[in-house]
């Protein structure tokens, strides 16, 4: 009697248990938190940052000419068609924030508190799911994703690929994009 019990018990628990799993995919710190901490993401958040170490003052100290980043980082290299959209400012998200930092300061420096639920999850999906320096950070999402000047590439990518990200991009958003 209790070889059929426990698979029957199993059949009940087991979607108990995944469900939990999928309805936490609403959090920030579930999936996505990990993902914005790769270090194709935070290496350039963090360029100016000087208690992060940033790269303008470790390996770029001598090419901070803003007007001339993409005599290097060119089209060919990064895949961007406006060559000029890569750049670096400070103020944003950086690495070693956690998952609520994270959140916290995304929507702070897209002003959030000026604006509706609505125009901001609108604001955070278009740029999530279509600004060119994010989809440069995501592995796969574009030939060139992860080119570095001098046939370097960044190892650090986010994993996964687009399918994912933007599955896990819409159970936050739709969740009310909850910083916990
Ligand atoms: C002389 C060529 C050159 C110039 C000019 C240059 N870079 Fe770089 N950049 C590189 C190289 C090479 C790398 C790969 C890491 C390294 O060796 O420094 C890199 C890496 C980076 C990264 C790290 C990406 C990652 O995820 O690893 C960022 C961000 C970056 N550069 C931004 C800039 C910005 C912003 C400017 C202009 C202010 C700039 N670079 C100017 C050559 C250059
Ligand atoms: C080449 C540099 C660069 C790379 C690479 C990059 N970003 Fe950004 N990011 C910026 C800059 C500059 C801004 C602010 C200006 C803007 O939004 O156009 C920004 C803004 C943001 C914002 C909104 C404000 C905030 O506080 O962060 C988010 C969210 C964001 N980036 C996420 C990401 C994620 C996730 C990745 C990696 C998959 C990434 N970025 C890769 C440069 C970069």
């Amino acid at each position: 009697m209790f070889n059929k019990i426990i698979p029957y018990a199993l059949s009940l628990l087991l979607p108990l248990v995944f469900g939990v799993t999928h309805a936490d995919d609403s959090l920030f710190s579930a999936k996505l938190y990990a993902k914005f901490q790769a270090k194709s993401c935070t290496n350039c958040h963090d360029f100016y940052e000087k208690a992060k170490n940033g790269l303008s003052i470790t390996t770029h100290a001598s090419r901070l000419d803003v007007n001339n980043c993409t005599s290097c980082h060119t089209p060919d290299v990064t895949g961007l068609e406006h060559s000029s959209e890569w750049f670096a400012q400070p103020g944003l998200y950086t690495s070693g924030m956690d998952a609520k930092a994270t959140c916290e300061k995304t929507k702070e420096t897209l002003h959030a508190e000026f604006k509706s639920k609505a125009l901001l999850a609108r604001q955070i999906e278009t740029h999530l799911l279509s600004d060119v320096r994010v989809l440069w950070g995501i592995e796969g999402a574009t030939p060139k994703s992860g080119n570095l000047p001098f046939k370097k590439k960044e190892a650090d990518m986010v994993k996964g690929g687009m399918d994912e990200w933007k599955e896990q991009v819409a159970a936050w958003i739709n969740g009310g994009m909850k910083c916990e």
